[in-house]
């Protein structure tokens, strides 16, 4: 059985006092979140070590929303995996749409980061997802397959032992237009399907979660689906209330 998992991707919000006040809201309604659910928050990386600190005592993870391919070298403005997890992080997000979009990553670079993610001994968190433009064209499954596949044959299939996958459609992110859930757990169905071609082992073991809009009004319904194991939220995980109500929803 897949246990849930809920990872708040603070993106580029707050100050050394906002994060700090937001942890510390967080710990004090952890009791209140079953057991089971796992969770995990990505506030900017410059404030990983308060971040990592602070939640040290808890069950909460921390981790990156982004690192770089390279190991170390002149790389000007970059973070490597290795400083990441000697700054105390356990994993990281790869391929977030904005990167992808914004900062032009390509599924090859994205794979890249993956790998080196993995590498510096940190989980990646890959997400993947289609425009609307996509999702008209009635391209979904293959958009989503073609960002899975270069990363699976940059690694392998093994490598998704220790990974976590998101279903970001970007049309649903920052928008609160979220897929229904069927539109989702059709996606969630899908990659997983493909995974299991390779190795059913993993396919069944892996974490799929579902991120655009999530909200603790439509969380639980959505993680109710059979193939959606929890959440990646941006905007509602900057409110500790909010984030805590979604952690509590997935325990379905
Ligand atoms: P959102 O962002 O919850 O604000 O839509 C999700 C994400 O970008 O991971």
């Amino acid at each position: 059985m897949r246990s849930k998992l809920v990872v708040g991707n603070w993106k580029m919000h707050g100050t050394r006092e906002s994060c700090s006040s937001l942890i510390l809201a967080l710990k004090q309604g952890l009791d209140g979140v079953p057991e089971g659910v796992e969770i995990g928050i990505a506030p900017p990386s410059v404030y990983l070590p308060l971040a990592a600190k602070l939640c040290a005592d808890t069950r909460i993870q921390t981790g990156a929303q982004n690192a770089s391919q390279f190991e170390q070298g002149a790389y000007t403005g970059e973070v490597a995996c290795g400083m990441l997890a000697d700054l105390g992080a356990d994993f990281v997000i790869v391929g977030h749409s904005e990167r992808r979009a914004l900062f032009g990553e390509s599924d090859a670079v994205v794979a890249e980061k993956f790998a080196a993610v993995q590498a510096a001994s940190l989980q990646p968190i890959l997400c993947v997802g289609e425009t609307l433009e996509q999702r008209k064209e009635g391209i979904t499954a293959d958009v989503v397959m073609a960002q899975l596949a270069a990363v699976l044959e940059r690694v392998g299939v093994a490598a998704f032992e220790n990974a976590v996958i998101a279903y970001e459609p970007v049309w649903a992110i920052g928008t609160g237009e979220k897929a229904s859930p069927e539109q989702a757990q059709e996606v969630h169905a899908l990659l997983r399907s493909d995974l299991a071609k390779q190795d059913k082992e993993i396919a069944a073991a892996i974490q799929i979660l579902y991120g655009g809009s999530v909200k603790e009004s439509n969380s639980a319904e959505l993680i109710a689906q059979p193939d959606i194991d929890g959440g990646l939220v941006g905007g509602a995980s900057l409110e500790a209330e909010q984030f805590l109500a979604i952690c509590t929803n997935a325990d379905n």
